[in-house]
């Protein structure tokens, strides 16, 4: 039997794939059709520290539109694959959204309905939107405030429909704004790092009082490889946060500790579909998978700024 990643040349993904390579003795099918939402060499570079892998396989392909024969020996397949991102959702962009979460995320559920391979689907908090409690639990009423959530709802409600009513053993992850080496260079770590790296300006939307659930990404790899191994997931949604919530100010102090000179903010307006606060309760990924995240913030920022030197 082998595992299958797909999006394992993403951020994530690929820290994933290690993972399951360093501590698992099944073989990795890793898929991706390496989208160009942000440059496809840093993909390439991505996948890298897993090609060399005698128990590694790579297969390019475009889940939407290609066939998904892989599922057959799968035990278990952690869906990655997705178009990420709250702020390019509006607009023309919103039809790849529709593209490479749903229809992708369909296709697969339709080949997986063969197969007695287990489901972990990443799932993320923009389906919350600016939600009704604080920290948020993972029954509290989705209501998403952008497109990209509209269209990870929309997916995860998929994969709970197969779960119900076609058998499928699934699991999802609702990751809280990951963080760390490799980051996408979308996200706003690496925007701020790069930033300070070149001596420009660090943008930031709003007035930076804003806060996230930052969760460093072995953290959230730790709790996916959690979800695919518990043999009752129960209520099967778990919420993937860093267990601190820090606002983009509390970020930019520590980073500026970190690179040794305060850094240098300019202020743009706040961003359609950003919401203004999320907060993970973490309380059933501790009790079902036995999972707490592990890396402080601080520490976690030293780590990409360390890999991003
Ligand atoms: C991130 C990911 O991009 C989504 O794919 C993921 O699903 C989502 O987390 C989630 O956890 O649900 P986001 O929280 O917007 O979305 O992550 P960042 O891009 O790292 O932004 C964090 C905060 O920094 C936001 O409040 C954003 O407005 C702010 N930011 C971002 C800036 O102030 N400046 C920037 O240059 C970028």
């Amino acid at each position: 039997m082998t595992v299958v990643v797909t999006g394992v040349a993403g951020f994530i993904g690929s820290h994933l794939a290690r993972r399951l390579l360093d501590q698992q003795v099944q073989d990795v099918v890793g898929i991706d059709c390496l989208t160009d939402y942000y440059e496809p060499s840093l993909k390439r570079s991505n996948l890298s520290g897993l090609l060399g892998d005698p128990r590694f396989r790579f297969e390019q392909l475009d889940l939407a539109q290609d066939g998904a024969d892989f599922v057959a020996d799968a035990s278990c397949v952690y869906h990655l694959a997705g178009q990420p991102g709250v702020r390019m959702s509006w607009g023309d962009g919103f039809a790849s959204y529709v593209r490479n979460n749903i229809v992708a995320t369909h296709r697969l559920l339709e080949a997986m309905r063969e197969s007695t391979g287990r489901l972990v689907f990443a799932s993320s908090s923009s389906v919350y939107g600016d939600a009704d409690r604080y920290p948020t639990t993972e029954d509290s009423l989705p209501q998403p405030s952008s497109p990209y959530g509209v269209t990870k709802l929309c997916s995860e409600q998929l994969v709970m429909a197969y779960a119900r009513s076609a058998g499928l053993d699934a699991r999802c992850v609702r990751y809280f704004t990951v963080y760390g080496p490799r980051q996408r260079p979308d996200m706003a770590f690496s925007r701020f790092i790069a930033a300070a790296q070149r001596g420009e300006p660090v943008e930031i939307y709003g007035d930076g009082q804003q806060t996230r659930d930052f969760t460093y990404v072995s953290d959230a790899v730790d709790a996916t490889v959690r979800a695919g191994s518990v043999t009752d997931a129960g209520k099967r949604i778990f919420n993937v946060g860093g267990g601190s919530r820090a606002t983009v100010l509390d970020v930019l102090r520590i980073l500026g500790d970190i690179l040794g000179k305060p850094l240098d903010v300019r202020r743009l307006p706040p961003q359609p579909g950003d919401v203004r606060d999320t907060g993970a309760d973490l309380s059933r990924a501790r009790d079902t998978l036995g999972w707490s995240p592990r890396v402080t913030l601080a520490n976690g920022l030293r780590a990409q700024v360390k890999a991003s030197a």
